[in-house]
């Protein structure tokens, strides 16, 4: 069983993927972090993020930058968002990815082409979705925890421009597949939310 879970920034379709691979004991692939390890080293190359040479020199980062903890920053996910727009890149890391979707047993994989590039042949797609001013207030709560003090607008208006890029980009922008199960949880707590997802993976098997 593949499980395909898409969605925006701080949706909360990470913590669902996770939870759904622990459910149904299946692997898990966060796939942001391979356009990360991307951003992060377009950046330590000091190479551009928005020149596709520069972007797909970067994609031959090494196994250990995926368990980098500066990935999950904020400046790092602003470098993924714009290295992800270049089609090498998306090609370059096709394979690992759909590799991983088809191994045997299943998987889960999160990211936002999963349905519908990487994997449309999932047997659960699911598009985890909230509205700016949720995703804002929980991103804005989530930094705070991690001590990162920076005003709630400025967060409200990082995610603005960051969901902009990825649907309007041409190549595999954000979008639901046609056949996925979409989950707002923007009124939804975190348990609520993944019994949700439990519940529409287990109507769609
Ligand atoms: O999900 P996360 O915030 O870690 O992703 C960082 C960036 O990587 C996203 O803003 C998006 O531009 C890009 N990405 C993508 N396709 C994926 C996963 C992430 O384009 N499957």
């Amino acid at each position: 069983m593949i499980i395909a879970v898409d969605g925006p920034t701080a949706s909360g379709k990470g913590t669902i993927a996770k939870a759904l691979a622990e459910h149904f004991g299946l692997p898990h692939l966060d796939t942001g972090l391979l356009y990360r390890a991307v951003g992060r080293q377009v950046f330590l190359n000091g190479g551009d993020p928005d020149n596709a040479f520069d972007a797909l020199a970067a994609c031959g980062f090494e196994d250990r930058m995926l368990r980098d903890s500066s990935l999950r920053d904020e400046a790092t996910g602003g470098l993924a968002s714009r290295v992800s727009v270049h089609r090498e890149v998306r090609s370059a890391l096709f394979d690992r990815q759909r590799a991983f979707a088809v191994q045997e047993g299943g998987a889960v994989l999160d990211g936002r082409d999963i349905g519908t590039v990487i994997a449309p042949d999932a047997q659960v797609k699911l598009f985890v979705t909230a509205s700016v001013d949720a995703r804002a207030a929980r991103r804005h709560r989530e930094m705070q925890d991690r001590g990162v003090d920076v005003p709630l607008t400025a967060v409200h208006a990082d995610l603005e421009r960051r969901d902009e890029r990825d649907r309007n980009r041409s190549e595999a922008p954000l979008v639901a597949a046609t056949d996925a199960y979409v989950l707002d949880t923007s009124e939804l707590g975190k348990d609520e939310a993944i019994a949700a997802a439990i519940a529409a993976v287990e109507n769609a098997r």
